[in-house]
Parts: C-alpha cells; structure tokens; sequence
C-alpha cells in the first residue's frame, strides 16, 4: 500500500515534525561520516522551501534514557546547518519548555534540531503521553524520513502518529520503500545476493526470504562464511563460528541447492595466527586456500580468489544488494576483499545492473572506494534494512497514513 507523501501535505507556515535518522558517529564534537544526514536533506529542503517551520528530531546511539554528553545532537545541528546553508537552531531537550519556546517561534522556513528523544526513557518505551509532547511541538503534522529507525517501535516513530492529523513519508523513507519494495517483490534476474558481517545468525531470515523469492545466487563472505565452511567439515581454526548455528546454516545451504541456487562461499582467504599481535611486531598475514587453514590460523578476510568468483558470479547480474564486509573491514589490509566487492558491484551497476547497498561497513567500503554515484541506491537502514528484505513489518512505515 502507498504512503502518504511529503508531497500530499500542505506545510506552509505550518510546524511540521519531521523524524529523521541522524544516528551518525560523532568524535570529539565532530560529525563523522554524515552519509545519512545527507540524504534527508532532500525531505527537509523541499519542507524549508514549501515554506514550513522544521521541527527535526533523531536519536543517537543508546544512551538508554539518560542525558549523556557524547550522545547530544548539537554537533549534528552545527552540521546540518552547514549543508543546508542556514542556520538550525537547537533545543536542549526535545520536550518542555525548551523545546515548545523554540518550535513556537519558528517562522515560515526555519529549522530547529531537537535534542537527542532517547535521553528519555520514554522514547524506546512508546510512551503515549512522550508521544503526546512530541505532537504538541507540531501543527499536526508529521513527516517520517527514519526509515533506519523504521524498525523500532517507538514514540516519535510510532506513537506520535496517534496525535496528529497527517502522517506522511519523506523523500528518502519513500525512496527506500521504493527501492528495496522492488527487490523484494519484482527483482530483475539474475538476482545477486553479497552477504557478510560477523554473524550467520543475524543474516539468517534475509537469506530465507531471498531463497523464496527466487534470488539466483548467493555469495556468503565475511566471519559469518565460516560457520558454513565448518558445517561443510571444513577446518577453519581460530575464525569466527557460531557452534548452534552450523545446522542451520546446512539446512539453508541445501534450501538453496534444492531451489537451483548457487550458494558461493570464500576459496581462499586471508589469515593470521593470532588476533593479538605481539606488542611492537607487525601483523603477518598470509593468503592461503580455505582447505589449507590448520587449527592456528584465523581468517581476517577473503583472499583474492574469492574476490575473482564473486566478481564472475556478479558478471551477468541485473539485481545485485549487498549488505556486510568481507572482512574484518575497520583493520586494514583486511579491508581490501571488501574494497574489491565494492568496484566489482560498481562495474556492475556500470553495465546496467540495480545495485543496491546496505549496512555501515559496505557503504562505507563503497564511500572509501570512491564509487558511491555509481552505486543504484545506499540505503541508510542497518537492521531496518535486514528486517524490510527479511519481509517483515517496519511499525514506523505501517504508523504512516495510506495514500
Ligand atoms: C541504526 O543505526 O541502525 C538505527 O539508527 C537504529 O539504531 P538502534 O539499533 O540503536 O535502534
């Protein structure tokens, strides 16, 4: 079912309560990669332009509702006010007095950032009456482009909508809906799957999903390869296994084989003999066949066979997503299996192909490859994006009105 859009609403001289996702890292003061405060700046420019009064609220990380410094969103303001090019005001908390002085006195076109909503326990908790405060900042109107946070069911997610007249989806909540809805329910094939991260089990109801519906081939990287590696009796030493999931991942592996669906796994990879390193001695890693790996060796990331299948297995491809390193991406030269996966699904995207991109370390991968405006779609959703292709129900999409 569509979704009301921002494009359906009246907003002049309105104040309109706009979620965003500005879970961004910020360092001492300092926003990191903004990759996600960017691509809401379509939602808030065309409301800016429409002559609304921005009432923008986000979480930061899980300071689990209490005030904490390294949480507080004023950095992002200052942030945000630079890519907008005029100036965001900030309240120190998103409810109260604070909150309601600043929003009342916006005017047609301004912009005020709200303090962090999980510094109140509320926020996670749904709360109806939060949700209540939240709503009393706007005009009735609210505006989601959270599709991160899509996944949470929570009070300036989920709740807030009981309290206003309008709730619509931003310019990027429907652009992912639009994106990965047609994924889901209308891939062109071949259809290519690019799994990786750390654990099996997290990726598990994505790769049942996709098995039903009908992707062509799966490339499992990443730690979570070799818990299937060791479920195929492979030796894989001191690398990353999750023990109770080597059943399941064998049930998954011949789900696939039964459906005609290539399940890749690594050939060979990279290694070293221990995760600590000998304070002052380098780091020795070798690149070794995954049939070579002996009990000492631990595996940091794919080696450049792997890279070469996968990168054949991407060759005819029409649909390709991605989501989780290859490796162990924040060290590097562990990062470069996941290096060479981004180009390779950029040349993809180069012949024709939909590609689309999700989760921290794979976007990142794509930004430091430098191949970010070749790439179909980012999504901005870590675990909203997972659980959207797993098929499940995103509460803060379904709390939308409907077109
Ligand atoms: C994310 O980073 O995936 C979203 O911002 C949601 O954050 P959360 O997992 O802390 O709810």
């Amino acid at each position: 079912m569509q979704k009301l859009s921002i494009k359906d609403l009246e907003l002049k001289s309105k104040r309109v309560f706009i979620r965003v996702d500005f879970n961004v890292p910020v360092k001492e003061g300092k926003v990191g990669d903004d990759t996600r405060i960017r691509a809401a700046l379509p939602t808030i420019q065309y409301a800016i332009d429409q002559g609304g009064r921005l009432v923008v609220a986000s979480h930061l990380g899980r300071p689990s509702g209490r005030r904490v410094e390294k949480f507080s969103l004023k950095p992002v303001a200052e942030h945000l006010s630079t890519l907008v090019g005029k100036r965001a005001d900030f309240a120190e908390d998103c409810i109260g007095e604070a909150a309601q002085s600043r929003a009342q006195a916006l005017q047609d076109g301004d912009l005020l950032l709200l303090e962090n909503l999980r510094f109140h326990k509320e926020e996670e908790q749904n709360d109806d009456h939060f949700s209540k405060q939240l709503a009393s900042l706007c005009d009735g109107v609210y505006v989601s482009d959270a599709f991160g946070a899509a996944h949470r069911a929570h009070a300036s997610t989920v709740g807030i909508t009981k309290h206003v007249t309008k709730a619509a989806a931003g310019l990027l909540m429907q652009k992912e809906l639009d994106y990965l809805g047609r994924v889901i329910t209308n891939p062109e094939h071949p259809f290519v799957a690019i799994l990786g991260g750390a654990k099996v089990s997290d990726k598990i109801p994505v790769i049942n999903a996709l098995i039903e519906r009908g992707v062509d081939k799966i490339l499992i990287g990443g730690a979570m390869a070799y818990t299937f590696l060791k479920a195929e009796g492979f030796t894989v030493g001191k690398s990353l296994v999750e023990d109770d999931m080597l059943q399941t991942a064998l049930e998954v592996k011949t789900r696939a084989e039964e459906k005609g669906i290539e399940l890749l796994l690594p050939t060979d990879h990279q290694v070293v003999d221990s995760y600590e390193p000998v304070k002052g001695e380098k780091i020795i890693a070798k690149t070794i066949p995954i049939e070579f790996t002996n009990l000492g060796h631990a595996g940091m990331d794919i080696g450049v066979e792997t890279v070469s299948h996968f990168s054949n297995a991407l060759r005819d491809a029409r649909t390709i997503i991605w989501n989780g390193p290859m490796g162990v991406f924040e060290e590097p030269p562990f990062n470069e299996g996941t290096l060479a996966i981004a180009h390779a699904v950029a040349e993809a995207a180069d012949r024709g192909a939909i590609v689309i991109v999700g989760g921290g370390d794979s976007v990142a991968a794509i930004t430091q490859a430098g191949v970010a405006d070749r790439i179909t779609h980012i999504s901005t959703g870590g675990g909203a994006t997972l659980e959207f292709l797993a098929g499940e129900e995103l509460p803060g999409v379904t709390a939308l009105n409907d077109k």
